[in-house]
């Protein structure tokens, strides 16, 4: 019921705040920079002479500050993007702010909140991918996930579904965000991003930007490629990765994965996030009954696999099947229940869901159910995962004890 009256109140605002700007096609944020610090703002609308400004302050301050954007075209459409990094911000802060000439009615326009510098408080993320078959149900649960106040989201790729070159289908996308990806307080989540064959013309193998021209307009990276890390602080690293979408898994993605790893030992919690599963939970390929064998699988398991089990991390998400999954804790390609790593998935936001197989041993849970999970990494090192339906309903948990799995100092290839 509080759920239902929060979620309601939400929609309220946002469609009061969407009133004020009824020309916007979309207006999100990234990140560029260091979370505590800066705020990527990203608007889209159709007028090639909208104002680049954005005007924003500190709540509580008086003075607006104004910051100057970019243009951005996006693929070979007519909608205009526009962009501007916010910067010197205070760490774990909340902001309004306002497009343009808007700017000087106060009390109008949007919110942000920055990271902490440092883990003083639990810092809160949704993740999950595969999001938006219907417009009305991914509002549904993008709407979830508003009201579970997170600081962020991590999307997992097969956003928009527009397979790179539907417009109407990110113009719908975005204004979904927009409208109800919104905390209790008012505040736009920003997106930690991965890329998904939906995402690309044909879907694997893509050539850049043009198979992508979408994704590659519409979200700047911290890299600029669409494998990267979003570093917060000393307290948590994110691996964004591109399953064979528009960058090969094996070869330069490969090796950045291990540097990137190798240069994060010291980072207290570190996620790894991409879209095609390596323990899926759906589409086995010909000749066989399990999802792991799909060659794409394999590869992954050959080429990334051994750098994370390596290093450590926290946990690994993937996407694409359709499904929830929580695996066993996993290494070399079987059980290790001391220190093995979750996988969890496999892509259900708010698409149509598939069956899951029965007993399959890398798979400690699963089902065909829409979900978001919401993870919540707590300063003592442990963290907690909830999967949480789109009614809001929690139906899984875990309780992560310790911050990553021990690293390994010489892992052999595995994953066969
Ligand atoms: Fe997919």
């Amino acid at each position: 019921m509080i759920g239902s009256m929060r979620r309601l109140l939400c929609a309220l605002f946002s469609l009061a705040v969407w009133a004020q700007a009824p020309d916007l096609v979309g207006l999100y944020l990234t990140w560029n920079g260091d979370p505590a610090t800066t705020m990527t703002v990203n608007w889209v609308d159709l007028h090639t002479a909208t104002s680049l400004d954005v005007h924003y302050r500190r709540i509580g301050e008086a003075e607006w500050k104004i910051a100057t954007g970019s243009k951005f075209g996006i693929a070979d459409t007519t909608m205009q993007g526009r962009r501007v990094q916010l910067t010197g911000l205070t760490p774990d802060s909340n902001y309004e702010f306002n497009l343009g000439a808007r700017i000087a009615k106060a009390g109008e326009g949007w919110r942000f909140r920055t990271m902490p510098k440092d883990l003083n408080r639990p810092v809160h993320f949704v993740a999950g991918g595969d999001m938006m078959h219907t417009r009305a149900r991914v509002d549904k649960m993008n709407a979830v996930a508003g009201s579970l106040d997170p600081d962020f989201a991590l999307l997992g790729g097969d956003l928009a579904y527009a397979n790179g070159v539907s417009s109407g289908r990110w113009a719908d996308w975005l204004k979904s965000w927009l409208t109800h990806s919104v905390s209790p307080d008012g505040r736009l989540l920003p997106m930690v991003l991965a890329m998904g064959n939906h995402e690309v013309k044909g879907g694997y193998k893509g050539k850049i930007p043009q198979d992508a021209p979408f994704f590659y307009s519409l979200f700047q990276t911290p890299s600029g490629k669409s494998y990267y890390a979003q570093d917060f602080g000393k307290y948590l690293s994110i691996l964004v990765l591109d399953s064979d979408h528009t960058e090969p898994i094996a070869g330069p993605q490969a090796a950045w994965l291990e540097s990137a790893l190798a240069a994060r030992k010291e980072q207290k919690f570190v996620f790894v996030v991409y879209h095609w599963p390596a323990y899926g939970t759906n589409k086995p390929p010909k000749g066989s009954d399990l999802p792991i064998d799909a060659p794409r699988s394999v590869e992954i398991r050959k080429e990334w696999m051994p750098h994370w089990e390596k290093y450590g991390v926290t946990a690994v998400f993937e996407n694409d099947h359709h499904t929830y999954k929580r695996t066993y804790r996993l290494r070399q390609h079987k059980r290790d229940d001391e220190n093995g790593i979750l996988y969890l998935g496999d892509g259900a936001w708010a698409v149509s869901t598939r069956p899951v197989p029965k007993n399959a041993w890398w798979l400690a849970h699963t089902e065909s159910r829409n979900h978001i999970f919401s993870v919540r990494l707590r300063a003592e090192g442990t963290a907690s995962v909830k999967a949480v339906d789109i009614e809001g309903q929690v139906f899984d948990k875990i309780e992560i004890a310790k911050p990553r799995t021990a690293p390994v100092s010489s892992a052999p290839p595995s994953g066969q």
